[in-house]
């Protein structure tokens, strides 16, 4: 019986004195339940959320010497366990119940869930809630079928609010950039680093991740070679480009400004896409035209900026949906995305500019001076020459990029002065977040079956 049990572990906390041996006690007023605030609750227990984790570290180390003092009932639904931080976390029965991670509720091997949820009866309680004496144990009797639950409750504090990623995630800080710092950081790397050892290789997806670019030098300028490159971060993404493209001017240059010699102010690719590309490869395999230098701008920078000097202007740009399209013998694409967008947190997620494809705006009258006002504003400290990284590739520099927040260009070259050729690739963020996570594990742990 649950009142039982909250009886006997009040006297046994008596008994012991202080020794945080068992939790439940009946002489707690249960408080009402409250409406979780999880990003409250998640800033008090030391965790970011975000809407789709690719830009998250969290604090899960911060949580070493943290222990589970005692839990409390909360009316019906759950418990609230407090550290020996002063902090609280709560944890709904039915959530508990459905994170069991015994062997019968978690397959141990795939770690896929085996315990049906809609099968879990939405007032379920306990029967029985201990912390064992050492706070390395949280274990739970349920009341409907006297199942036998036992967590680690740092793990349950690190993931309450979050889903199980947020808390692995030990990614590098995001480091934003303008001209004088990224000129001082100049995250660069050899080929033979990245391709002979697993130790550059994950050196270059971590400068990747935090600064959103990074410059790969001494690549053989073969045709074809920016997929080997591609490969070592993961799978490439095909698109109706195919498996990589080329940048060279065209006598008859279809459907995209980028076959001429022109300028291409800075932009990002594929806006017009439901999901534009995650990480880009361009690859120099000859640079023998005048001009036609590389332009790189950190979008989560000028977005940053601009939510600091025109909150209003920062807002339109994260409201607007800007629609983007393309349309050539072979393609016919739309797609609408705000300009910046946010997570779910407010924090700057990805960013989506492309002068050329963007199509006509249907805004309400009072919005459509604001809303050139606040891109023409976003767009002049783009074009800052204080903001942009300016690379001359030369043949054998490969470059790679976060396409949703580091815009590209370049100048204009002649295409009479000499050959200029560029091959490119794509590849998906979630595979690049995929292998970053993989490639980043700690020396692997003998799995402990039943342990969450
Ligand atoms: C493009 C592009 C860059 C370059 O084709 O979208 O940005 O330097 N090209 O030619
Ligand atoms: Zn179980
Ligand atoms: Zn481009």
């Amino acid at each position: 019986m649950f009142s039982r049990s909250w009886t006997i572990a009040h006297q046994q906390r008596r008994n012991v004195g202080g020794k945080q041996q068992t939790i439940l006690r009946k002489d707690v007023q249960p408080s009402l339940q409250q409406r979780v605030n999880w990003n409250a609750l998640c800033r008090n227990n030391g965790l970011q959320l975000s809407n789709n984790n690719r830009f998250l570290s969290t604090a899960a180390s911060a949580s070493k010497g943290i222990k589970p003092t005692f839990a409390v009932p909360q009316s019906h639904n759950g418990i609230k366990v407090v550290w020996n931080d002063n902090t609280t976390s709560e944890f709904h029965y039915i959530w508990l119940r459905d994170n069991c991670p015994c062997v019968s509720c978690k397959h141990p091997e795939t770690k896929q869930k085996l315990l049906d949820t809609p099968s879990i009866p939405l007032d379920i309680s306990a029967q029985n809630v201990e912390i064992d004496p050492t706070g390395g144990s949280l274990d739970v009797i349920w009341k409907n079928d006297g199942h036998k639950s036992k967590y680690d409750p740092l793990r349950l504090r690190e993931m309450v609010g979050g889903s199980s990623r947020h808390v692995k995630a030990k990614l590098p800080d995001i480091e934003v950039w303008d001209t004088t710092t990224i000129t001082k950081l100049l995250p660069e790397i050899q080929y033979s680093d990245i391709m002979t050892s697993e130790e550059g290789r994950l050196k270059w997806l971590r400068m990747l991740y935090k600064y959103g670019v990074a410059l790969v030098r001494n690549v053989p300028p073969k045709e074809n070679e920016v997929l080997n490159v591609g490969r070592r971060i993961s799978c490439i993404k095909e698109t109706t480009y195919g498996l990589l493209f080329d940048v060279v001017s065209k006598a008859t240059p279809d459907a995209h400004l980028a076959y001429t010699g022109r300028e291409l102010a800075h932009h990002t690719d594929m806006n017009y896409k439901e999901n534009s590309p995650g990480i880009q490869l361009l690859h120099s395999l000859k640079s023998e035209a005048t001009g036609g230098r590389s332009l790189f701008v950190d979008g989560f920078y000028v977005a940053e900026w601009l939510r600091k000097t025109d909150p209003s202007a920062f807002h339109l740009l994260t409201s607007v949906e800007v629609p983007f399209a393309i349309e050539s013998s072979n393609m016919d694409y739309f797609e609408e995305v705000p300009i910046i967008r946010l997570d779910k947190d407010g924090k700057v997620m990805e960013i989506h500019v492309n002068n050329r494809t963007m199509q006509t705006l249907r805004l309400p009258q009072q919005i459509v001076l604001p809303f050139y006002s606040a891109y023409r504003m976003l767009t002049e400290k783009i074009r800052e020459p204080a903001t942009e990284l300016q690379i001359d590739l030369r043949a054998g520099d490969l470059v790679v990029f976060n396409n949703r927040r580091v815009l590209h260009g370049r100048t204009a070259f002649d295409p009479s002065s000499g050959d200029r050729h560029l091959q490119g690739c794509y590849i998906d963020m979630d595979e690049f977040i995929s292998q970053l996570h993989v490639s980043s594990r700690p020396q692997q742990k003998a799995p402990q079956p039943g342990v969450m």
